[in-house]
């Protein structure tokens, strides 16, 4: 039975990263892990703490999308961390910790996954998972901030009729990205581990080296795309991102700076939005 014990995923975690874990809950069944934890006392400066769900009842994505997972069929976690200082740029903070999933995917032997800026997780041409990167609201000397991330691990063949039925976003499951799935538990391991070292790695020197990472795994580059954003709609040609993150997208006119906005690709308006 793929299941997830707290203490066996406390007790696996390595010992120099558990020292720096404040609280680590599992919930059969809760709201969204990434709403539960912003509404939890922040962890101190430099230290973590972790939700993990088997459901979410209403798991929220990107730009005020849902997350949906059936019960036991994925990855739904949410780690919390304080940064000791308040400048941090968000939208690059999700690239690095795109790369850190990856790095922890590659480290259960599982390849050739790549990012859809900002915070697509994409295999086979499909979503095989998201990130949502919040901010904790409030006065405080430090920032903390919430990233969940929901990655699909086996997912029921109705949620597959349901994607060609409807013509949804095409969706992949780590099943059919290796014979051997890691269980539930193995995957929270990896993903915390290198989660924690993304934010640590990131609060020192921001987005840069993660940069040439990167572009070794940026699922948009060269591709023709639309850009809806706050200032209107762009079409181009995807260039890769800034030593921000910000995603350059070369038009007919000009060269532009995105730093947030829905992605979709010219050929496949309906894909991976
Ligand atoms: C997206 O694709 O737009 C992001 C999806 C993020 C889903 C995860 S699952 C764990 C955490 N809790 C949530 O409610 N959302 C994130």
């Amino acid at each position: 039975m793929n299941t997830l014990d707290p203490d066996n995923i406390r007790q696996t975690i390595s010992r120099a990263l558990g020292a720096r874990l404040e609280i680590l809950e599992v919930f059969e069944e809760i709201e969204s892990t990434n709403s539960y934890l912003l509404d939890q006392p922040a962890p101190p400066p430099g230290w973590f703490r972790v939700a993990l769900a088997d459901y979410q009842t209403a798991g929220r994505g990107r730009l005020n999308r849902t997350w949906q997972s059936p019960p036991s069929s994925g990855l739904c976690l949410s780690m919390a961390y304080t940064f000791r200082q308040m400048r941090v740029k968000l939208p690059g903070l999700t690239l690095a910790l795109g790369i850190g999933v990856i790095d922890a995917l590659r480290r259960l032997d599982i390849s050739g996954i790549r990012l859809k800026w900002p915070n697509d997780i994409i295999a086979h041409g499909g979503k095989l998972g998201g990130i949502l990167t919040e901010a904790c609201q409030g006065a405080r000397k430090n920032l903390t901030v919430v990233t969940g991330i929901g990655l699909n691990v086996d997912l029921p063949d109705a949620m597959h009729a349901l994607e060609k039925a409807t013509m949804m976003n095409k969706i992949v499951d780590l099943k059919r990205c290796t014979d051997n799935p890691p269980s539930r538990e193995q995957l929270s391991v990896a993903v915390i581990e290198s989660l924690f070292d993304c934010m640590v790695k990131f609060e020192a020197d921001g987005f840069v080296p993660f940069h040439d990472e990167w572009k070794k795994v940026d699922w948009l580059s060269g591709r023709q795309i639309i850009v809806d954003g706050a200032d209107g709609r762009c079409a181009g040609t995807a260039d890769g991102v800034d030593d921000d993150g910000a995603l350059i997208i070369q038009t007919d006119h000009d060269r532009r700076r995105i730093i947030n906005g829905s992605i979709t690709l010219q050929s496949a308006p309906g894909d991976i939005a």
